[in-house]
């Protein structure tokens, strides 16, 4: 493409490499500008679209340049070597599996996370996301996502040196190591809202902040309220300065503003640290809230997307070999904008997770179906992440159009889905918490662990073996959903055991309030040693768990399903490439549509039964295959 634009990048750069020039030796040089002559003006088109208007913008254009260049210097030798091989292999590849914990609850510290290598392996982990082990302030920090300084590791959780040994030693046993970004705010104590409270010119538009409630009031009522058990709106009152200040989140998180280039070119520099550690990957947190526009939800804003985008450029610069996972919690189609070979290669599947649990629940398989037949596409080159439980609540996030389709009204169901994960719907399995109960709308989300909403832990209290039983049965076919439908799977560590949720958060004030923690597991080496053994629920759950990313490991790529009819409510079918996957998600025996012998891979063993017992699973060879 050749134009002005085309011709004013070319001009910038001429004029702006030089400058940076300097600080390269060489064959540096050589690599970074090959680099440069293939993002450059990219990146200037999207950063001309956000900046270009500002009389500033010529000096953004080379502040910008620079934190990718101290970035690529910056860069240790292994880590540029893997730079040079095409970004991503690893997710193609069948093997690959994902996981995430917090470091203090799973290790102890960042020295000691090495000590879990064999916990790791195992498991066949290899991409382990610890959640932020950044510092945070005294008092609430959102489990880690109010990040004060993302170069200072929580103190009791050791030295970013010590982290950084510990990402090596795990990258050199096949485990990459994934952290956040929390792109969309800071704590409020980070040193650039210190230096903007302190009046700071530097750092005056770091966030956004109103002396009255003028703006506030007309911004609010098109804001969906994220945490409304915080009460108020989006807005916090810093009274010894006497300033609202936007924080979507808690009071304590404020809002980065984008429209600021020193904000974007600052977390670039972060982004580039944290690369720098050595991590195969970076979670971009909350990408749909990134850019505010004034009488819109301020979410999914095409300018959120360019601010991602330009994020991938830099590190295309500095770090080409780090991938992006995406996490966005919003409408279906919202979701999957995020995920794209310019964006984000990676995006969590919150619609197919929520759907599993929805089956579960409804013994109905037609919004999973949907899920996967509709809404699993993806660009190519980029792939979901399957999951059930991760650390955070379950919002039923599927879209509003998709439930009036089946004739299923939306608002009710979202309000049955919580009377039944919450335990309150009569003969409800499941033992889980409403997280964030909004009273005015009766909004809720869900809290609990993979287990207890899966119905072990009102079985194991009950003393009802046939319960347990049905209970192990349930997670185990949850779990072969997630493994063979074609994303990448990620565990939340405690689940492979089958842990309950665990309330002793409450005992803490600071964590107290917020329910999430049950479902935030400490792990225990006795207690996975003694479900190594295969026995009771643990080691069933384990054993079979291990047998099912066993076989996913032997299958040759799976990646979009392709939905098969099964004549049966509960029963999902489900063909991907090699294997044709037919689930029982009901407590009800299944009677399917015959279908000719085919050979159970899981069982080695011909089958052509066309009966599923409660939450039987079949995982069948195709023709050809096997
Ligand atoms: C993401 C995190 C969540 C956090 C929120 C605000 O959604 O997963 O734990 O509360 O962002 O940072």
């Amino acid at each position: 493409m050749s134009d002005w634009i085309s011709q004013a990048a070319s001009e910038a750069w001429q004029r702006l490499a030089p400058m940076q020039q300097t600080r390269f030796s060489a064959a540096e040089w050589a690599e970074f500008s090959a680099r440069a002559e293939t993002k450059w003006e990219q990146l200037f088109r999207l950063l001309h679209l956000l900046y270009g208007w500002r009389y500033d913008f010529a000096w953004s254009l080379n502040e910008i340049l620079d934190v990718a260049a101290t970035g690529y210097l910056e860069r240790r030798k292994p880590h540029r070597r893997v730079d040079r091989e095409p970004r991503g292999e690893f997710l193609k590849d069948q093997s690959t599996l994902w996981a995430m914990t917090y470091l203090d609850l799973y290790a102890g510290n960042a020295q000691k996370l090495p000590d879990r290598l064999d916990h790791l392996q195992s498991l066949g982990i290899t991409h382990l996301h610890l959640l932020p082990p950044y510092a945070v302030p005294e008092g609430a920090n959102d489990g880690g996502y109010a990040v004060s300084d993302y170069r200072r590791l929580r103190p009791d959780l050791g030295t970013t040196k010590q982290l950084r040994r510990s990402v090596d030693k795990l990258r050199i046993e096949g485990v990459g190591v994934v952290l956040d970004l929390v792109c969309n705010h800071t704590a409020a104590d980070h040193t650039w809202a210190r230096a903007a409270l302190d009046g700071d010119p530097q750092f005056a538009d770091f966030y956004y902040f109103f002396p009255d409630r003028t703006l506030p009031d007309q911004l609010s009522p098109h804001l969906r309220p994220i945490f409304p058990d915080r009460g108020g709106d989006a807005f916090t009152w810093l009274p010894e300065k006497k300033l609202w200040v936007w924080t979507t989140f808690h009071s304590y998180q404020w809002d980065l503003n984008y429209r600021n280039p020193r904000v974007l070119a600052a977390v670039a520099g972060e982004m580039l640290y944290l690369a720098n550690l050595g991590v195969a990957a970076i979670r971009m947190d909350a990408t749909p809230f990134l850019w505010k526009e004034p009488g819109t939800s301020c979410e999914n804003r095409p300018e959120a997307h360019f601010v991602l985008q330009i994020l991938r450029l830099i590190a295309d610069l500095a770090c080409p070999s780090v991938v992006f996972l995406s996490e966005a919690i919003v409408h279906p189609d919202d979701v999957a904008s995020y995920v794209n070979p310019a964006e984000c290669e990676l995006g969590y599947n919150p619609l197919l997770m929520t759907s599993v649990w929805d089956a579960l629940a409804t013994e109905d398989v037609r919004f999973l179906v949907t899920a996967l037949r509709e809404r699993f596409a993806l660009p190519s080159g980029c792939h979901w992440l399957t999951y059930l439980r991760s650390h955070d609540d379950i919002g039923w996030g599927f879209a509003d159009e998709d439930a009036l389709q089946m004739g299923v009204d939306p608002r009710l169901h979202r309000r049955y889905l919580n009377g039944f994960y919450s335990g309150a719907f009569p003969g409800s399995f499941a033992r889980g918490e409403l997280f964030q109960h909004h009273q005015q709308t009766g909004d809720a989300r869900i809290s609990g662990a993979l287990a207890s909403l899966a119905g072990l832990e009102s079985a194991l209290s009950d003393i009802d073996p046939a319960a347990t039983d049905l209970a192990v049965d349930r997670i185990i076919a949850a779990f072969a959903v997630i493994i063979f439908a074609g994303g990448i799977p990620l565990l939340m560590i405690g689940d492979e055991v089958g842990s309950l949720s665990d309330h002793s958060y409450r005992a803490d004030p600071l964590l107290a309030a917020d329910n999430r923690w049950s479902h935030r597991h400490r792990f225990s080496a006795e207690a996975f040693d003694q479900a190594t053994l295969g026995i009771g629920p643990e080691g069933r759950v384990l054993a079979a768990l291990q047998a099912l990313l066993e076989l996913r490991r032997s299958l040759p790529p799976l990646g979009q399903p392709r939905t098969v009819p099964t004549g049966h409510r509960g029963t999902l079918g489900f063909d991907n490439g090699p294997i044709t996957v037919l689930v029982n998600l009901s407590q009800s025996v299944a009677i399917l549509e015959p279908a000719p012998a085919a050979r159970d891979l899981l069982r080695n063993e011909d089958w052509q039964n066309n009966v599923l017992a409660p939450y039987e699973f079949r995982i069948l060879a195709n023709p050809g295959f096997g």
